[in-house]
């Protein structure tokens, strides 16, 4: 287990950060500015998966963050959440610079991350996962009464629906266990929430439900960054998006000014002069 240790903000005086003087492209976030990446690069052997991001979020922002398979989302986001370390760039959370050694550093930021496979525990059930390694106790026991009590309150809060919590997880419904899993996370109380594509395999009411969850969340001031390849979706939940290609971020725009087709051009880089080879009719 990562212990609470080595909180590394090794740097900055968290007091005085020159606050917006070098945003170079009017972009706006919606509420004060949570996270802060410059220039993150990240190499594995000879595979240079990020070669220079940028990223802004802000507090009750929900921000997409797009592109094609390979592009690099997922790493960045593991290196936001303290799962992987970068090699290059800097992290500024809450105007604070901040380098991560391990998740438990991220989560001391309150940076919370759902990561693609969930990573939830099919065996255990459904308050169990929520509180796997904090569970209430009584003496030495698990308390399991009030587990499943607060399990109970957790789930309603977000308005997350399963039959019981005693209910072992592999027995849910693909969005059930996305919802748990996004219960946990909000369960930490982050100020900085990753969905990395919690909408890929599930039924329609189900996408409904976690866009659902994610405006809850969001109106309640958290910053959101989903990763989703369902274009659709960016427009009922994003106030803006970052658009990855090969391992940088190439664009950054309000949803507001886009429409699907504009999207996919930017994700494809159809009409970017790096791709000038492609015939736009
Ligand atoms: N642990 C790793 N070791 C080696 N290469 C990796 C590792 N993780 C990711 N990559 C590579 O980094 C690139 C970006 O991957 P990823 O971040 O998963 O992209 P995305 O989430 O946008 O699809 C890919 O080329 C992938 O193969
Ligand atoms: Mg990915």
């Amino acid at each position: 287990m990562d212990g609470d240790t080595a909180t590394s903000q090794d740097t900055a005086p968290a007091s005085e950060q020159p606050e917006s003087e070098h945003d170079k492209s009017g972009q706006n976030t919606s509420g004060p500015e949570l996270v802060r990446l410059e220039g993150i690069t990240k190499s594995f052997g000879a595979v240079k998966s990020l070669r220079g991001v940028d990223l802004r979020l802000g507090e009750g922002e929900v921000l997409g963050l797009v592109g094609d398979n390979g592009a690099g989302k997922s790493t960045l986001m593991k290196v936001l959440a303290g799962a992987i370390r970068h090699d290059t760039g800097r992290i500024t959370v809450a105007g604070k610079d901040v380098r991560f050694h391990s998740p438990a550093d991220a989560r001391a930021e309150h940076i919370g991350i759902v990561y693609q496979d969930l990573a939830l525990c099919d065996t255990l059930d459904v308050a169990s996962n929520l509180f796997l390694g904090r569970e209430p106790k009584r003496g030495p026991f698990v308390d399991r009464r009030e587990m499943h009590r607060q399990a109970a309150e957790m789930l309603s809060t977000l308005h997350v629906r399963v039959r019981s919590t005693y209910q072992e997880i592999g027995e849910l419904s693909g969005g059930q266990r996305q919802a748990v899993a996004i219960a946990r996370a909000v369960s930490f109380k982050p100020k900085v929430l990753i969905l990395d594509e919690p909408t890929a395999a599930l039924a329609v009411a189900e996408v409904r439900q976690v866009l659902r969850m994610i405006r809850e969340v969001a109106a309640q001031g958290v910053g959101v960054i989903l990763i989703t390849h369902r274009l659709q979706d960016l427009f009922e939940v994003c106030d803006r998006i970052t658009v990855m290609y090969e391992g940088r971020s190439v664009d950054d725009a309000d949803i507001a000014e886009l429409d699907i087709e504009k999207l996919v051009g930017l994700i494809t880089r159809a009409d970017s002069s790096d791709a000038d080879s492609e015939e736009a009719a």
